[in-house]
């Protein structure tokens, strides 16, 4: 599924004329007519290239993360792992770009967001659907935020079908019930559009996975690059939830409510549940260890 915008014109086979090489292929000149301030506070342009490389960067990880999903399916382990730690590197730039905006103060961000309401209506980053997409990819299933769509049909058709499709996590579940390590076939015939039930027996395929530092080592590679990713991803809602701290305080937003309100619960949000809840008991030795029932014994 193509996910990005179709553009006007497909990309020209040579330079035209008024154009270098280096400005036809990164359509340098579409690229600098897309900023469009609609304040005069000088940081709006910081403001406005923040989002828009932010969005760039979104579409990059869901384009990363579907050829991660195609290689999961051919079980090709080792491509799938490479294009991941790309979405792992991408996740540096993007959450740098926050430095981008640390000068800004409530009186900053008012004096542009008051502007923008004036020229476009009542905003919120939740009707941006290049980050719905990613977060849909990387397994957190919230039907409701589809509601943010309305106005623009062809995203929420094609955001519904993400939300119904597998997820990354699905993929990477399946890779490890193929190669000896079972999924219960539920975890496979749920409904992909529900918010994920965590299930013990994926916990137990993970334990088994790192039980040996001497085996299934690329697996194991995949469980921390997964790791990284879901990394990456929490740090972005870190930053964003400080931002707003920060520029906003406790004042109502979209919803009416407190805004950082709204958004501290969603911290908990953390793909790829049971590679990390697992993490509470791989490597305990085995609960028969005589030299567990010394030590509990010296205890007492
Ligand atoms: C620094 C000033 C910012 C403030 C005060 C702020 C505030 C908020 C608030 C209150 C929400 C919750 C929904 C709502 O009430 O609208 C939200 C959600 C969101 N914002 Fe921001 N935001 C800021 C900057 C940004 C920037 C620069 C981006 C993009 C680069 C962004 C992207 C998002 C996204 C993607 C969500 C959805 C988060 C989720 O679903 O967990 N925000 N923001």
């Amino acid at each position: 599924m193509d996910d990005s915008v179709k553009p006007e014109r497909a990309a020209p086979a040579s330079a035209s004329p008024g154009q270098t090489p280096y400005s036809a292929w990164m359509r340098t000149d579409v690229l600098h007519s897309l900023q469009h301030p609609v304040s005069d506070h000088p940081g709006e342009h910081a403001w406005i290239t923040s989002v828009q490389v932010s969005e760039l960067y979104w579409m990059l990880i869901i384009k990363e993360l579907r050829i991660a999903q195609a290689q999961l399916r051919a079980n090709d382990l080792a491509q799938a792992i490479k294009t991941l730690q790309r979405v792992v590197a991408h996740h540096e730039p993007l959450n740098a770009t926050w430095r981008s905006l640390a000068w800004m103060t409530p009186t900053d961000l008012l004096a542009i967001l008051s502007r923008a309401v004036a020229t476009f209506g009542k905003d919120t980053a939740l009707q941006g659907w290049t980050y719905r997409q990613m977060v849909y990819l990387l397994g957190i299933k919230q039907g409701e935020h589809l509601q943010h769509f309305e106005p623009q049909p062809a995203r929420w058709d094609q955001l519904n079908t993400t939300l119904h499709q597998p997820s990354v996590y699905d993929d990477v579940l399946g890779y490890l019930d193929r190669h000896g390590f079972p999924v219960p076939a539920a975890v496979f015939q749920r409904d992909f559009s529900q918010p994920y039930t965590p299930s013990k027996d994926v916990e137990k395929a993970w334990r088994d996975v790192y039980a040996d530092p001497h085996q299934h080592l690329e697996l194991q590679h995949l469980g921390e690059t997964l790791a990284d990713v879901a990394e990456g991803f929490s740090a972005w809602k870190h930053l964003h939830l400080m931002a707003t701290r920060r520029t906003f305080g406790a004042r109502p937003a979209y919803f009416g409510t407190e805004g950082v309100a709204w958004l501290v619960p969603t911290m908990a949000e953390i793909p790829f549940p049971e590679l990390w809840s697992a993490r509470g008991f791989i490597g305990d030795p085995p609960a028969a260890c005589p030299h567990m029932h010394k030590q509990g014994g010296a205890q007492q």
